[in-house]
């Protein structure tokens, strides 16, 4: 498979082409979004509570995200690569954001970064843009504004909140935004946000209007506790793992396991002179 790339995603966008997105947080789950030919691979925050056990996203740390970034992208060949900037990392001034940007792109090896906020961010997203950096938004339900959102909840269900969110729309993708993630928004207004747009929006728990979808990998795996209304399951990996892991330490207990196709051999007449 070719390499995905701006151009890439702009022209699934122009045919009316759904783009897949899909988080990774290591080498392995990097490496597996990259052999099923997902179009952007996306090292979420999300990394913070389903990879470290963390209660929320914005308690990760930049370094740590460096971390998981990186090793996304040693198993990252033809997927874009977008890695979320932690809260904390650029909502001071622009400066700050560049400068944490420009570590996400060469310690952490991304092609592009995300940041959660609407028109407030409009400056920031400029700059970035302005010294070739691309950028993904993210509107809706931000996860890293949960508190001062009062928790998970579905954004932009009254005309005006809906007309907000139109807004922030529109001024993310004037400041340059290459595409608008949008999280947890009633359907319709997705659909008329991304009719709005001539840019693709990338939706979760956004419906089908969307010009692309993401999910959270552990959630769709079910290897990750509770699972969003918007999340579709379409594995439970926690039970096949945890199956298989009983059977090991049965397979021990009754000495099953290792069997004689697990065992090095050693010449024979080695053996018997160390035997003796
Ligand atoms: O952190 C994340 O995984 C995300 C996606 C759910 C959009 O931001
Ligand atoms: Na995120």
């Amino acid at each position: 498979r070719t390499k995905v790339t701006l151009a890439t995603l702009r022209k699934l966008y122009k045919r009316r082409e759904p783009i897949t997105v899909m988080t990774a947080h290591d080498f392995p789950t990097g490496t597996l979004v990259d052999k099923a030919g997902i179009d952007m691979t996306l090292v979420g925050d999300s990394l913070a509570m389903v990879a470290l056990g963390y209660t929320s996203t914005s308690e990760i740390t930049l370094d740590e995200m460096l971390h998981h970034c990186r090793a996304v992208a040693r198993g990252t060949r033809s997927s874009f690569l977008v890695a979320d900037m932690p809260f904390g990392t650029y909502e001071t001034s622009p400066e700050q954001a560049v400068a944490n940007a420009v570590r996400i792109i060469k310690e952490g090896k991304a092609e592009a970064v995300k940041l959660e906020g609407g028109r407030e961010l409009a400056p920031t997203i400029a700059r970035l843009t302005k010294v070739g950096i691309p950028v993904l938004g993210h509107i809706g339900l931000t996860p890293q504004r949960q508190a001062s959102l009062g928790g998970y909840k579905v954004q932009g269900k009254t005309v005006a909140k809906a007309m907000a969110l139109l807004e922030d729309a529109l001024a993310l993708q004037e400041a340059g935004c290459y595409g608008i993630v949008l999280e947890a928004v009633p359907e319709p207004v997705a659909r008329h946000v991304t009719n709005m747009l001539s840019v693709p929006t990338i939706g979760i728990g956004a419906g089908v209007g969307c010009s692309g979808q993401v999910l959270v990998q552990q959630d769709m795996l079910g290897l990750y506790g509770r699972v969003p209304k918007f999340c579709k399951t379409y594995r439970n990996l926690a039970d096949e793992i945890v199956g298989a892991l009983k059977e090991y330490s049965a397979d021990v207990k009754s000495g099953a396991f290792p069997a004689e196709e697990h065992c090095y051999p050693m010449p024979q007449e080695e053996l018997v002179k160390f035997l003796r």
